[in-house]
């Protein structure tokens, strides 16, 4: 195997897209059999809504792919850059999904071991079994392992890990209802010292408040030094990806514990 079979996936999930296109085609077809004029309209006004949803997915999907915009690796190397790390020693990536944070971070520090840990849930399109196949497509196989858990009551003791990292899980644990909590979970397996850099949707109010009350939150739990930057104004994003849906409250947390 080789780089060039890794399959890091997709944040856009194909049968997402296809759905959207599915109910537009049912859509279309529903208001050629039904005669009432008004009816007909509205149909069409669904299927338009429908067609123009699968138009911009696609699209996202297209600049977030390898072959296509690159984005999601630009976002994963903003990642690996902020994690301010003497890169000795052991790290974790908290939803690794098909585990290229992990990969990637074993990639560029060779004298470090990465954890990848995720529920691997039907939600998404990714596995366990991919993230191994990566890893040895990648030349890190020895220096990465991947474990099933849930974010939201990571399996390890406190101070387990030097470094952690996570790309755009936290807002997605459901298990835990304040996601501010998950923050503080994988805050909790960095020994004092270690480093942190997660990227997610940290500028939605509805899921972590206001940012200054979330940044003290986080110093009263014991970190020594937290910094936040926005994604969008270190990354130049394509302007239909900066939708807060996408990427719009997208940022950075990152310090040392
Ligand atoms: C947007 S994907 C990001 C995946 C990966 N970090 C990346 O950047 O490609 C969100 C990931 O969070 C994972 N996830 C969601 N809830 C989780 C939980 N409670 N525990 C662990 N992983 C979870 C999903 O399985 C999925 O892999």
């Amino acid at each position: 195997m080789d780089a060039q079979s890794v399959n890091f996936g997709n944040w856009i999930r194909i049968r997402i897209v296809l759905t959207f296109l599915l109910a537009g085609l049912v859509l279309i077809g529903l208001s050629a059999v039904i005669p009432v004029p008004l009816i007909r309209f509205l149909l069409w006004i669904a299927a338009g809504v429908m067609l123009a949803m699968t138009a911009y997915l696609t699209y996202v999907y297209y600049q977030f792919s390898e072959q296509g915009g690159g984005v999601q690796r630009r976002l994963w190397t903003l990642v690996i850059d902020h994690l301010h790390w003497d890169h000795h020693g052991q790290a974790l990536d908290i939803g690794t999904g098909n585990g290229p944070l992990a990969i990637l971070l074993a990639a560029k520090y060779p004298d470090a071991q990465v954890t990848g840990i995720d529920y691997w849930g039907q939600a998404w399109e990714y596995s366990q079994q991919v993230c191994v196949q990566n890893a040895t497509a990648m030349g890190v196989a020895q220096r990465t392992r991947f474990q099933k858990a849930s974010a939201s009551k990571l399996p390890f003791e406190d101070g387990a890990f030097d470094a952690a990292i996570s790309h755009f899980v936290f807002h997605e644990v459901a298990d835990a209802p304040d996601k501010r909590a998950v923050i503080r979970e994988a805050l909790r397996v960095i020994r004092k010292g270690g480093a942190f850099s997660f990227q997610d949707m940290f500028l939605d109010k509805e899921i972590y408040g206001d940012m200054d009350t979330l940044l003290a939150a986080i110093r009263s739990w014991g970190i020594d030094e937290v910094r936040f930057v926005e994604t969008s104004t270190i990354l130049n994003l394509p302007r239909l990806l900066r939708h807060p849906r996408v990427l719009g409250k997208a940022g950075l947390i990152y310090g040392r514990k």
